[in-house]
């Protein structure tokens, strides 16, 4: 039996220059596992709690840094690092709240996610073999749809765009064509940017930040990048639109621009836009109260697949209301919104059952970690999101992937 010998947590930055942890656990025979937590800037209501210092989205995590390195790690120590889901029961049972609020879903994620892949380790096994054995799965691999969110609004981008983010989905098989289509598209993609506008920015994840607030445009610039790279028959094109981040809860209306929008104006406007553009998926096209209305929407579009994010956020019992309710066949796996990586795969392995497609992803607030690339690949998610093509903390996940699709 291997057992856990020291969890302890360091605090690094992230993408944003935020303070985050990053947790690192060691066995007895001497293997280290880490876990670098990401964190979200747009983030649902019901999401894991994260701690932070002084309750702000950027506030440091020395309380979280603390409870690791004290509390979680007492707790732990001589416990067999192989039983992932009796070390998660206990870090819930721990924390004792379902929101995460005592300890921090923070904190939780990073311990449980380092445990595994010290396990990994130990087992001599790639991560993504380990979370194998978590679940039974068939160890074949395929590959995801990538999503590269190219043009980044909302609350990713200092721009009065309401629209989070415009994906390209490449079409094919292989993660490395996958990857050499958005570069090729993106490069384009910026060379129009910059002759219609004048400049380029980037974005949160690394995709242009453009000035307009004329949310159909971007699919329309992005229309002829895909046109003059000339792969318009293996691309589409995806929305996350993040849509409590303009809703008004005072007034039920939808802030586009200068204008305010109800649900079925904003309805309409999906199906105009699935109509002209290649629309594989909307994620989160209303509030994430509104189970309602995502429904109606998604009976109205049935060949795009409607996702939650916010509305979802990787739990079970809102997953479980938004299947009942049809408001969604496609969801976002967001490890940090639900805390450790047990019911993580509880979420994905429920949404499976019931036929909703599962699309891993970062946060905007990025670190080095590539979990998401192993999480996807060990499950056969339908796909992964990980931002534009550049940004470090973006393309580590990109690699890993095409490392084990060789
Ligand atoms: P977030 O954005 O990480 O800022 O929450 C990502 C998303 O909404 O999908
Ligand atoms: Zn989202």
């Amino acid at each position: 039996m291997t057992t856990i010998k020291n969890v302890k947590a360091e605090i690094i930055n992230d993408s944003r220059n935020v303070p985050t942890l990053s947790v690192s656990v060691t066995t007895d025979s001497g293997f280290t596992g880490v876990c670098m937590v990401p964190s979200g800037a747009s983030t649902g209501k019901y999401e894991a709690f994260e701690l932070r210092d002084d309750g702000t989205s950027k506030g440091s995590v020395t309380k979280a840094q603390v409870i690791v390195n004290t509390k979680i790690n007492e707790a732990l120590i001589g416990f067999d690092i192989s039983k992932q889901r009796e070390i998660d029961d206990l870090l819930i049972k721990l924390d004792g709240t379902d929101n995460k609020t005592n300890l921090g879903g923070n904190s939780l994620l990073g311990v449980s996610v380092a445990c595994a892949k010290a396990a990994a380790k130990a087992l001599d096994k790639e991560f993504y073999e380990y979370l194998q054995t978590l679940r039974e799965v068939s160890s074949n691999i395929t590959c995801p749809k990538l999503y590269f969110n190219l043009i980044n609004g909302g609350k990713h981008a200092n721009t009065s765009l309401a629209f989070q983010e415009y994906h390209l989905v490449p079409q094919v098989e292989s993660v490395v064509e996958s990857l050499d289509i958005a570069q090729k598209v993106q490069d384009a993609l910026g060379a129009l940017i910059l002759e219609k506008y004048g400049e380029v920015a980037r974005g949160d994840e690394g995709g242009y930040a453009i000035p307009t607030e004329n949310i159909r445009e971007p699919l329309e610039i992005l229309s002829q990048a895909v046109e003059v790279c000339g792969v318009k028959d293996k691309v589409m094109f995806a929305l996350d639109v993040a849509a409590s981040s303009f809703h008004n809860d005072s007034n039920q209306l939808y802030k586009i621009g200068n204008e305010e929008h109800t649900k079925e104006e904003l309805k309409d406007t999906y199906i105009s836009l699935s109509g002209d553009f290649p629309l594989i998926s909307i994620e989160d096209p209303f509030h994430e109260e509104d189970f309602e209305s995502f429904a109606e929407l998604q009976a109205v579009l049935p060949s795009v697949i409607i996702v939650g994010d916010d509305l979802t956020v990787t739990n079970v019992k809102r997953v479980e209301k938004a299947i009942s309710m049809a408001s969604i066949t496609g969801m976002i796996i967001k490890p940090n919104q639900i805390g450790t990586l047990s019911e993580t795969i509880d979420t994905i392995t429920f949404a499976q059952k019931n036929g909703i497609k599962c699309i891993v992803s970062h946060r905007s607030g990025e670190t080095m970690d590539d979990m998401i690339a192993d999480i996807t690949v060990a499950f056969k998610t339908f796909g992964i999101k990980s931002g534009a093509r550049g940004p470090e903390v973006r393309e580590v996940k990109y690699r890993r992937l095409s490392a084990i699709q060789k």
